[in-house]
């Protein structure tokens, strides 16, 4: 059987799997389905340094392919996570990625600040969400701004650092670059994509946000892209993610520059997406005699 471990900003993890942040909750209906140590890792809902009930329903729209979605980053806050869901998570055997999000510098910073004294693997920095109105992707759409933020975290937390980007920006690789010059051990791409749609009857948005962020498998030829841009502009680790459903598509967005791979809209048609994927890959490993699965990050031969 191949080796399916993969390493990211100095993390072992046992396969490049990691269920994606707000897409999994803290695992618990999931856990009723199956073993939770099967998962490479589980990136928890973005957390903010209070709780936030997130906006107006809907917050939910179908695409062709795909969903929107304007949650508004509802979360119950990092204390309470902190005490309640991480104890519980920790003893999962697997890599347990704190999302924080924040609507200033100084948030952030209490929030990375209140993990030091945790045992979390990794945090994730989501500067990239696309629903709220104070902070969000507007750190994550400037190179100032996300370099500003990171460099901050980065003095305020000793945890592996991987930054969430945004595809809803010029240039990704390039903010990629100036999160990569303030510290980040890693980056994770893409968030979601801005779209809107609109009920032609009653003439209103579907999302009462107006706007709201898609994701599902109609992203995935951007996600592959961005992966591919950014791994040709820095040296730091990648976690790739974007309408990923099927171990081909994780193989697909590996072979572009991703070191591990995140699984998110998917779980939400097949609850199993994370574990099959991950009896995708050793599959797709095998056919493809692949002894070991990071050997292919970033293979791709372009012509
Ligand atoms: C949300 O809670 O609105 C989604 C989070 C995100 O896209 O970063």
């Amino acid at each position: 059987m191949a080796d399916l471990s993969v390493k990211v900003a100095g993390v072992e993890f046992k396969n490049p799997v990691i269920a994606a942040s707000g897409c999994f909750g803290y695992g618990h209906e999931y856990e009723e389905l199956f073993d939770l140590s099967k998962l490479g890792g589980i990136s928890v809902k973005g957390t903010t340094l209070t709780r936030r009930d997130g906006n107006i329903p809907p917050r939910i729209a179908e695409t062709p392919s795909g969903m929107l979605n304007s949650v508004g980053l509802q979360n119950p806050g990092i204390d309470y996570f902190i005490e309640k869901e991480l104890p519980y998570l920790l003893k999962k055997d697997t890599v347990i990625i704190a999302n924080i999000a924040g609507s200033s510098i100084e948030e952030y910073i209490e929030v990375a600040e209140k993990l030091n004294d945790t045992s979390v693997h990794m945090i994730e920095m989501n500067i990239s969400c696309p629903n709220v109105k104070k902070g969000g992707a507007g750190f994550g759409t400037s190179c100032d701004m996300a370099a500003s933020v990171t460099k901050a975290v980065r003095k305020a937390t000793n945890k592996p650092l991987c930054v969430k980007l945004t595809p809803n920006v010029t240039s990704i690789a390039e903010i990629a670059k100036a999160v990569e010059a303030e510290g980040a051990d890693a980056v994770s791409l893409i968030n979601t994509l801005l779209g809107m749609r609109i009920d032609t009857r009653t003439r209103r948005p579907i999302l009462h946000n107006n706007v709201g962020g898609l994701s599902g498998p109609a992203v995935l030829p951007v996600a592959v892209r961005m992966v591919w841009e950014v791994r040709n502009a820095v040296d730091i680790d990648i976690i790739g993610m974007g309408g990923i459903s099927k171990g081909n598509d994780a193989a697909e967005i590996m072979l572009a520059g991703a070191d591990a791979v995140q699984v998110g809209a998917a779980l939400f048609n097949d609850p199993f997406a994370c574990v099959r994927i991950v009896d995708e890959l050793e599959k797709w490993c095998e056919v493809n005699k692949v002894d070991k699965l990071s050997d292919i990050s970033g293979g791709v031969v372009t012509w």
